[in-house]
């Protein structure tokens, strides 16, 4: 059974759109007919449920990670979306895992049947700082100066943990002011994955509970999206779509698209 891709939905600054965009991109990727698990892996302040309609837990992931919960039994299964959820559980007090706990965790995990787990963190590199038991971290960013510099720091974090990164510029609204696509490729010296602009319907999507891209997929956020999770399935889990001749085409035109080896 081959390995879960492990994608780290990361940022250094907070409210730039990791739970939005880890929520949407799951959802994208379910529709294609991946096995996609959401991991909820921000313990001080937990905003998948929110997202997605789901009552607070009194058991998730910390308490996987202290072993007083079976992994298995505390997953939710998603009706509306059709991914599965590993939550998060709140409290006052700080939570830093024991690095053994977070091995353990992952390596559990890893045994799971998913195409995908996502992982959607705290801001900065916060809890399941194990970054050599990821295949990938995504860096959120908006187009701001602050929030470019501090997404430059946390890739060359990730460089010197030798963890393959990609940049996400969200809630583009292609104004004057805002740092250009072509300017923070210069600073991160790599092309950017995805640009996301800013759009209505996310606000309203959490306020329904509802992910944007299902409540309208013909959005400028939901195409841009889906576009992004279509290079997800082309250059990682080719697997759901790779078995049929059909999917083989689709894998080989968006990989000759995006220009993936
Ligand atoms: N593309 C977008 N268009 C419009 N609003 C957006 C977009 N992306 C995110 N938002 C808004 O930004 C706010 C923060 O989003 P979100 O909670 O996903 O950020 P976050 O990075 O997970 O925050 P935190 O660091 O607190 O975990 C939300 O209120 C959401 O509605
Ligand atoms: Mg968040």
């Amino acid at each position: 059974m081959p390995k879960p891709y492990f994608l780290r939905i990361s940022s250094q600054k907070g409210g730039v759109g990791k739970t939005t965009i880890a929520v949407n991109l799951s959802t994208a990727l379910v529709r294609q007919g991946f096995r996609v698990l959401l991991v909820d892996a921000d313990t001080t302040n937990p905003s998948v449920g929110f997202h997605l309609g789901i009552d607070e837990v009194n058991t998730g992931i910390r308490e996987v990670m202290s072993g007083k919960s079976n992994l298995r039994n505390t997953i939710i299964r998603h009706n509306t979306t059709g991914m599965h959820i590993l939550p998060g559980t709140a409290y006052s007090a700080p939570f830093i895992p024991a690095k053994e706990s977070i091995e353990r965790l992952m390596g559990m995990l890893a045994k799971e049947s998913y195409d995908f787990i996502i992982v959607d963190t705290a801001p900065g590199i916060g809890i399941m700082d194990i970054f050599k038991l990821y295949d990938e971290a995504i860096i959120i960013s908006s187009p701001e100066m602050s929030a470019c510099a501090s997404s430059i720091r946390l890739a060359s974090t990730y460089d010197k943990e030798k963890l393959k990164h990609n940049l996400i510029l969200n809630r583009v609204k292609n104004r004057k002011y805002e740092i250009s696509v072509r300017e923070i490729e210069e600073m991160y010296g790599d092309r950017v994955r995805a640009s996301i602009p800013e759009d209505e319907i996310v606000p309203i999507s959490i306020s329904e509970h509802i992910p944007a891209i299902m409540l309208d997929g013909k959005t400028r956020f939901s195409t841009a999206v889906k576009e992004m999770s279509g290079i997800y399935a082309a250059s990682t889990g080719t697997e759901a779509y790779g078995s049929t001749k059909r999917g083989r085409s689709i894998i080989a035109f968006l990989r000759k698209i995006f220009n993936i080896q």
